[in-house]
């Protein structure tokens, strides 16, 4: 790999310690990609943020003894836990010691405390063509695919690299050449009202991810005017399915105004998705024998505002029965945003519990009697039962709403549903 004069006096050790091994890792890494040189990144996105080894620990610690910064704007994944309603969630000792270990190191390091996996819906949002480093499966595949940004899947502890190095090598999807779509997925037995319910987006997902695997993908057949929760929930659940880093969408995403312009003019190989593979995606998911979940899950990826908005408005004038937990997790930003306007009082209220920072499969299991769970996010059904051991029941956030005031399942006979 090309080297400038600067790279290499930071490889003698110029810059520190930490510089030193955050470069050295980096250039071993794009060597074995073939990798020509370093490209500047304006922003990290740190997915190691979730205690699950003590090596995570240890490397954000020695990063920082060595004195590692960031040397651009570094914001963080959720941690395992609330970081300030561990209580709540019944936190274990060992796992908050961690997780505190975990956000001491990245702070000193200089990190922006954001705590969510939804970057692209607060604060630092990159913009189209801008070249990042992010880590997590969602966010790479919407900050590629909706925003236009440039990103390859940083692996976790790469992304502490890339933010000590402002760089990241330069290969993958950083590269025009290696954006464009190798397959096309056509929807065959679709009509435009389907699209009306959002239950679709992240059956979808899962299903166009399933097919893609790790090949890039272009989808036709969605009309426009996809909300941006509606595309958020598609990016994960496709990401959880495949290893989707980055999806076109014709006429949608803004490297696929049309056809021609994601395939650059090349024929590519053709799938379909039918209502019926939708249908046979929520059975292999969703477990219908459930009659009442314990646990009703929200916010996988983060809640946005807007979602915060139509959830306060389902529940308006109702309660959440006493027999369900219904749990919402968000950013720190929109949390702030919801409790300054009053919708936060007004779900506490009805029976809602709302954290930040923390991710739902990371909930300490064996605290609770949970047995079952309903979520409306395909990535969190998908995940659910090997992470947790719960039973998972899929459901549009108007069925998960609907269940949560009931105290018993409820699904809607849609559309997609019955034809
Ligand atoms: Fe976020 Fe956890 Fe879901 S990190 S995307 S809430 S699995």
């Amino acid at each position: 790999m090309h080297l400038t004069n600067q790279e290499k006096s930071i490889l003698s050790g110029s810059q520190g310690e930490a510089a030193r091994i955050a470069l050295q890792i980096l250039v071993d890494l794009g060597e074995i990609f073939g990798a020509d040189e370093m490209i500047p990144v304006t922003q990290v996105h740190i997915d190691t943020t979730i205690y699950m080894v003590d090596a995570g620990v240890e490397f954000a610690e020695r990063m920082a003894e060595l004195g590692g910064k960031f040397v651009v704007p570094t914001q963080l994944h959720p941690s395992a836990i609330d970081l300030v309603r561990w209580k709540e969630l019944r936190v274990d000792p060992e796992l908050l010691e961690k997780s505190r270990r975990i956000e001491r190191a990245y702070l000193q390091m200089g990190a922006m405390a954001t705590w969510t996996c939804a970057p692209y819906q607060q604060g630092l949002i990159p913009r189209f063509g801008e070249q990042i480093a992010w880590g997590e499966s969602n966010a790479i595949a919407f900050a590629n695919s909706v925003i236009g940004a440039r990103t390859n899947r940083y692996a976790d502890l790469m992304d502490i690299c890339a933010g000590i190095i402002g760089k990241g090598p330069r290969f993958g999807l950083h590269l025009s050449e290696n954006r464009k779509a190798e397959i096309l997925i056509t929807l065959e037995g679709f009509t435009e009202e389907m699209f009306t319910d959002r239950a679709i987006y992240p059956l979808l997902g899962f299903v166009f991810g399933e097919i893609a695997a790790d090949r890039i993908a272009a989808l036709e057949g969605i009309p426009s005017g996809v909300p941006i929760d509606s595309l958020k929930a598609f990016s994960a659940a496709a990401a959880s399915s495949g290893a989707v880093g980055l999806f076109h969408i014709i006429g949608v995403t803004p490297e696929a105004q049309t056809l021609e312009m994601c395939s650059q003019g090349e024929p590519l190989e053709r799938f379909e998705i039918t209502p019926a593979m939708l249908r046979n995606a929520e059975e292999r998911l969703s477990d219908n024998k459930i009659g009442r979940p314990d646990l009703v899950v929200l916010g996988c990826p983060h809640f946005s505002e807007e979602e915060f908005v139509l959830l306060a408005q389902l529940l308006r004038g109702r309660q959440i029965h006493e027999s369900i937990t219904c749990w919402v997790f968000t950013s720190r930003k929109v949390y702030s945003l919801i409790e300054t306007n009053d919708i936060l009082k007004e779900l506490q209220l009805v029976g809602v519990d709302v954290f930040t920072d923390g991710c739902p499969l990371q909930y300490p299991t064996k605290n609770w009697s949970f047995h079952s769970a309903m979520s409306d996010s395909g990535k969190f059904v998908n995940y659910c039962y090997s992470q947790t051991g719960l039973k998972v029941v899929y459901g549009s956030l108007d069925e998960c709403v609907e269940t949560a005031v009931a105290g018993k399942l409820y699904k809607e006979r849609a559309l997609w549903r019955t034809n």
